[in-house]
């Protein structure tokens, strides 16, 4: 299947499809032709899993560079080595990149395209569920020792190249990570789809019903991007269980906790603060939570912080405006909005969620 991604700064097709890599290749042939060279950035995790895979399904002339995995994929360290690797190689502007990997590969080689020779062509060809939502929408980002992704741009692939046969190796965190962005798109727009992925654990999606997930996914992520590409306004939803996710998964130790098992513990808890506002009830949150912990997700991390240490990161968000916690609330399924919240109501807020914890765990 192919979706098209209209921004207003650039327009490009995900494909998605079990086993098609040669196949969608194809429909960038003339963009790879144009190419004086090509270079494929990758992780050595997915390197060891996938690379007689890759081989045998790229067709075209390549060089291969391997990286670090996950977080440090994303340091300033791995970042210049891999533009002296590129000046070694004599990349040029026609030179074409590809990410064969993960958000954090994905992030890397685009703000590395973004950045190389003020910009060259990158094309994307995510391994995790995760990436079916990093891989879509141009933010591109490495880290900073002070915080995650401070420092990156706004850079659209060619094309996005999706092969679900590469899931197929995914460790289980990484699937209940990846499906936390799914289960966080379905509860943006759909209630419906949201309801038909409840019904099961995370682990439980294979095959064409994995990939028809994903496409919904993406396709919300990109009616979205289309309508705000750079965070004005509508995008602000997508951080739906980002504000106090992204302060667990900062607290941890990045790496430690997953991203989207961290987003998984912001949904329950905007899920909380959305009770004092929405149409959504205490029922909902709890059957929600009961989904979530089916399926593993790591709750005992919460009780490893106070509020106190979560606020501080959560003020750090890049969200934060004039000093204002914001959070996107759910009115109800499928109708997200955008709230300033005191510190005082997020506290409050924490206790019912420990409260919760405790009382699920009991
Ligand atoms: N740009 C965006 O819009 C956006 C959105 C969400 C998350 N992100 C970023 O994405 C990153 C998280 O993404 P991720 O979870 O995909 O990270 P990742 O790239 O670190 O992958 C997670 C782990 O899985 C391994 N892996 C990847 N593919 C595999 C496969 N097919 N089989 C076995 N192992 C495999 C990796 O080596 C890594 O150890 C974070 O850095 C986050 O900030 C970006
Ligand atoms: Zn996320």
């Amino acid at each position: 299947m192919i979706i098209p991604i209209e921004t207003p700064s650039h327009s490009y097709e995900v494909s998605i499809g079990e086993r098609h890599l040669t196949e969608a290749l194809q429909s960038i042939k003339e963009k790879i032709e144009h190419a004086d060279q090509l270079i494929m950035l990758t992780d050595e995790n997915v390197w060891h899993y996938h690379q007689d895979y890759f081989e045998k399904n790229f067709p075209f002339e390549h060089q291969v560079h391997v990286m670090p995995a996950g977080e440090a994929c994303k340091t300033f360290e791995n970042y210049m080595n891999v533009q002296t690797y590129l000046l070694e190689q004599k990349a040029t502007r026609k030179t074409m990149l590809f990410a064969l990997g993960g958000g954090a590969v994905g992030d890397l080689v685009g703000f590395v395209a973004a950045s190389y020779m003020r910009g060259i062509p990158f094309v994307q060809i995510p391994t995790t569920i995760l990436a079916h939502d990093s891989a879509v929408g141009g933010k591109t980002a490495i880290n900073h020792p002070l915080g995650k992704n401070m420092i990156g741009a706004f850079y659209q692939p060619q094309a996005v190249l999706y092969d679900i046969h590469f899931l197929t190796t995914l460790p289980k965190r990484e699937v209940r990570s990846g499906m936390a962005e799914t289960v966080k798109h379905a509860l943006i727009s759909n209630d419906e789809w949201l309801s038909q992925l409840l019904a099961h654990t995370v682990y439980d999606f294979k095959g064409h019903v994995l990939e028809s997930h994903l496409e919904k996914g993406i396709q919300v992520k990109a009616s979205i991007v289309k309508r705000d590409e750079e965070e004005h306004s509508v995008r602000k939803f997508l951080n739906f269980g980002h504000t106090y996710g992204h302060a667990i998964e900062a607290a941890s130790g990045f790496g430690k906790v997953a991203h989207g098992e961290a987003v998984m513990i912001g949904i329950i808890y905007a899920l909380l603060l959305s009770e004092n506002y929405g149409e959504l009830d205490h029922s909902f949150t709890k059957k929600m939570l009961t989904f979530a912990r089916q399926s593993d997700y790591p709750f005992e991390a919460v009780s490893n912080f106070t509020f106190d240490e979560l606020l501080t990161y959560m003020m750090k968000d890049k969200k934060v405006e004039f000093g204002q916690l914001q959070f996107v609330l759910l009115r109800r399924v499928g109708e997200p909005f955008v709230q300033t919240i005191s510190a005082d109501e997020a506290r409050e807020t924490d206790v019912r969620l420990r409260r919760l914890l405790q009382e699920v765990t009991q």
